[in-house]
């Protein structure tokens, strides 16, 4: 039996940051589906007696094997024919492993949708219930891979705000959505391809123990409910500040965590400037959010896509990484590939 997806990596507006016992998130968050950045998966299982699992990446054995290893073994009492099935798995991304963009969401939604395409063909889990299932397996591979399963906005973590939430999955909100967010447009400035000088899992442990936890639950609770609300709308300059306010928490918990981490590079800074300035000559609406490293993810509407271009090329490029970035805007969603 096999299963092939193909699932986006997404981009949080409200950000997810520190979790509980079960891969559950401290607060609600909210993010988008990328287009472009993609993995591709598929999964070959056969009975156990034919051999062990194989993982491969881009066609070569695999540096995440462990990291899958215990995923699948984690998974044995949720999805309990694991346990008798070897697997042969095999990922490809659509953008480079190594540009210093979170790889996770997309890698883990896109095996959780072949577990839970698989669970569906032994009859365990039924058309209905497939895509929330697939996310809670996604949450437990990464927490925002949960988000990464649906196409368009999608929230994760329970709030009383938010009628269906829970934090064992993430839930679309694109119904709630004012249509013009479908024009959102990320460029992804690749500032900084080195490896992050801490992982996401380490940086969720900090909070664990940090001084503003629970200010900052507080803090991502409001914010996400705002951010939905002000979505309800086309108040672009409400959503970008706020988003902005949302990526700086997320760099000010990890400067102000023990130990403490600075993971912004000269050039991020320059360029959030510049982002600022073309705002505030420009009056377009533009505006930027951050994931836990030094890359900026521009945010525009494709109907300003010719001046953001212009922009990007003539003031932001000589600030990336030999001059790389990567054009991406809102997607459709995962597809599953025959
Ligand atoms: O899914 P993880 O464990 O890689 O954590 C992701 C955390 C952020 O990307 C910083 C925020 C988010 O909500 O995606």
């Amino acid at each position: 039996m096999q299963s092939c997806w193909s699932c986006p990596s997404n981009i949080a507006l409200v950000k997810y940051w520190g979790k509980r016992e079960g891969q559950l998130p401290l607060n609600p968050s909210l993010s988008f589906s990328l287009k472009e950045a993609r993995t591709t998966t598929r999964v070959v299982v056969h009975q156990k007696s034919t051999g062990s699992h194989v993982f491969l990446f881009e066609g070569k054995p695999s540096i995440f094997s462990e990291r899958i290893e215990n995923y699948l073994c984690a998974l044995k009492d949720e999805i309990p024919w694991i346990s008798r099935y070897a697997f042969h798995i095999e990922s490809t991304n659509t953008f480079p492993h190594s540009a210093g963009i979170a790889s996770s969401a997309s890698a883990f939604g896109a095996l959780a949708l072949c577990l839970a395409d698989l669970d569906r063909q032994f009859g365990e889990t039924s058309d209905d219930q497939f895509y929330q299932r697939a996310s809670q397996l996604a949450r437990m591979g990464s927490g925002s891979a949960a988000r990464s399963v649906y196409p368009g906005f999608s929230w994760w973590g329970y709030s009383p705000a938010l009628q269906g939430s829970s934090d064992e999955y993430a839930i679309p909100v694109n119904g709630k959505i004012f249509p013009g967010y479908s024009q959102l447009r990320d460029a992804v400035l690749l500032v900084d391809s080195a490896k992050k000088s801490v992982s996401s899992s380490a940086g969720h442990q900090l909070m664990e123990n940090h001084p503003y936890r629970d200010k900052r639950i507080e803090q991502a609770n409001v914010h996400a409910e705002e951010l939905l609300r002000i979505m309800q709308t086309g108040r672009y300059d409400e959503f970008f500040q706020l988003v902005e306010q949302e990526a700086f928490s997320l760099h000010a918990l990890m400067m102000s965590s023990v130990p403490p981490y600075l993971l912004l590079k000269p050039n991020s800074i320059r360029i959030i400037e510049k982002i600022r300035d073309f705002r505030n000559q420009s009056h377009l609406p533009v505006g930027l959010t951050i994931d836990a490293g030094p890359n900026i993810h521009l945010l525009y509407l494709s109907e300003n896509r010719d001046a953001i271009q212009r922009f990007i090329e003539t003031e932001l490029l000589s600030l990336t990484e030999n001059r790389a970035w990567l054009d991406d805007r809102i997607g459709d969603g995962p597809v599953k590939v025959e």
